[in-house]
């Protein structure tokens, strides 16, 4: 079969005046009074267990949007049965019958649910418009309709035959289920970890952040209208360590497929180790998790391309991709003039609730995050080896408001420079200019992690220098941009070290960790 060319979905503007912007901002104000109650997906029942939590957007913490029903274990176990009872008749299924559901699903996506999970990512996440547009309108639109371009490509590549041998692969499922753990900053990475290992044939227990519940509710309302049959994608809320406890003991585990702290997935990796014993099969491990990402400015670089990169590359949506730029590398000549329009643009910068669109800045997603990074900041106003240049302050009042601010750094190796913080907090060192090549050995041996980084530069030679030294400090490295903004179908996106286990999003080699081939020789 030839599937439907996947083209990426266009980005709306939300300019004044648009039907967009009306509409997403009507759906807010619904949304943000509505009151919901989110229940467990399991198998065809949505399931009130009565322990509730409620949510509350980040910007206005005494507000409640809604309630979530917390998962017992029996409900996991349940899940899990779902998911086994689901199994045979999904991996029958014709592979265009399933494509064809999540076509649909992409389809709800950049249609009639666009402003609904807009919305709810702006409610429940802290992101602007513009941020969930390309987050949970567009990029998760592109992961569906991608990775079933990718699917058929995969079922078309067949080994060679002859007249005497017809060799074919048949690509299977995971025998098993497929655990699927996602984080709160991309409400598209919680629609990619379950939806692309069910597309390929497999079932799935999914556990979303207990910050993205608003967004991810939205997303189950979309795969049940788009016709994912009962069990193939269940939702289960509750305590992270309870949940995956559950789970990783169960003999059917077959497989996870995780973005979010580096700890917890080393914490994963290491209880998958422990009941290695108990499986069936060995587990596919596939995991993004955290990041450290940098940008490396060189003498040549001009000065308003560092400072947008720097902008755009640390403070869009609060600094909370794993993406973001937060250590930086500023050659001494050039450094004046980024730093001048790096301080201009920061105090041009609005801060506040999402549902003012001129808000460039909104709240970080909760009081753990708020914290850490207040104890940060503080910590660099108290230290002889760094200085802040902008922002510098924060206000938990109404909402886990930070601002937005840079730390110079004397010290290549202050903490800040190697400490994830995950939010608005860019830290920088000014090195000398001839010490280009030495500043990339650093770079090199201070990245514990390995996401993303950016090379900025007008020569030639510099650009492939810092391309070559840094080949292993990056799975997504940048020349002459940002260190965000991955789209799908143009730029695969993971990293390796402490970042992840490299299994490119958005790609065929991350479905095929959903697959278990047959290779079947007949011979005439
Ligand atoms: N895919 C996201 C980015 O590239 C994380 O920014």
């Amino acid at each position: 079969f030839q599937v439907p060319p996947a083209v990426n979905e266009p980005v709306k503007s939300y300019a004044p005046g648009t039907p967009e912007r009306e509409e997403v901002l009507n759906t807010y104000k619904t949304m943000y009074e509505s009151n919901v109650e989110v229940p467990l997906y399991i198998g065809s029942q949505h399931v009130k267990s009565g322990h509730t939590k409620t949510i509350n957007p980040p910007h206005d913490h005494q507000h409640q949007v809604g309630v979530y029903h917390n998962a017992e274990k029996k409900h996991v176990e349940q899940a899990i049965e779902e998911a086994l009872k689901a199994k045979q008749a999904w991996a029958d299924l014709p592979w265009e019958q399933r494509a064809a559901v999540f076509l649909k699903a992409a389809d709800l996506i950049s249609g009639p649910y666009r402003q609904k999970l807009n919305a709810a990512t702006m409610i429940g996440q802290g992101k602007n418009i513009f941020q969930a547009e390309i987050d949970s309108a567009c990029e998760i639109a592109d992961f569906l309709r991608f990775n079933v371009q990718y699917m058929s490509e995969i079922f078309e590549e067949q080994p060679e035959s002859d007249e005497k041998a017809w060799n074919r692969v048949e690509h299977r499922p995971l025998e098993g289920f497929v655990y699927a753990i996602t984080p709160f900053n991309f409400t598209a990475i919680a629609g990619n970890l379950p939806s692309s290992a069910a597309l390929m044939g497999n079932v799935t227990v999914w556990k979303p952040s207990d910050s993205q519940i608003f967004s991810a509710n939205v997303l189950m309302e979309v795969f049940q209208e788009a016709g994912v049959p009962d069990g193939v994608i269940n939702m289960i809320i509750g305590d992270p360590e309870m949940i995956t406890d559950v789970i990783l003991a169960h003999e059917e585990f077959s497989g996870i497929h995780y973005t979010g702290s580096t700890t917890v997935f080393k914490g994963i990796w290491s209880k998958i180790g422990q009941n290695i014993h108990n499986y069936k099969y060995y587990p596919r491990i596939v995991g993004e998790t955290g990041g450290k990402d940098f940008i490396v400015a060189h003498k040549s670089a001009d000065a308003k391309v560092v400072s947008t990169a720097l902008v755009r590359g640390a403070f869009e949506f609060q600094g909370q991709k794993c993406s973001a730029a937060s250590r930086a590398y500023i050659s001494k000549s050039i450094w004046p003039d980024v730093k001048k329009l790096l301080i201009e643009d920061i105090e041009s910068f609005k801060i506040g609730p999402p549902d003012n669109m001129k808000n460039f800045i909104n709240a970080v997603i909760h009081e753990r995050s708020f914290d850490k990074l207040a104890k940060y900041i503080d910590q660099a106003k108290n230290s002889d080896e760094a200085e802040i240049i902008a922002g510098g302050t924060y206000d938990k009042s109404k909402g886990w408001f930070v601002n937005p601010t840079v730390i110079v750094t004397t010290n290549p190796k202050y903490e800040t420079m190697e400490t994830e913080l995950f939010g608005p907090v860019l830290t920088i060192y000014v090195y000398d200019d001839d010490k280009f090549e030495e500043t990339l050995d650093l770079v090199d041996d201070t990245s514990i992690y390995a996401l993303t980084g950016s090379i900025i530069s007008t020569d030639r030679y510099a650009a492939a220098l810092a391309t070559k030294k840094l080949e292993n400090c990056a799975g997504n490295f940048y020349i002459n941009d940002k260190c965000t903004g991955a789209v799908v179908g143009r730029q695969p996106f993971g990293g390796a070290r402490s970042s992840g286990t490299n299994d490119k999003a958005g790609s065929k080699l991350n479905l095929l960790r959903w697959t278990s081939p047959r290779l079947i020789k007949e011979t005439f």
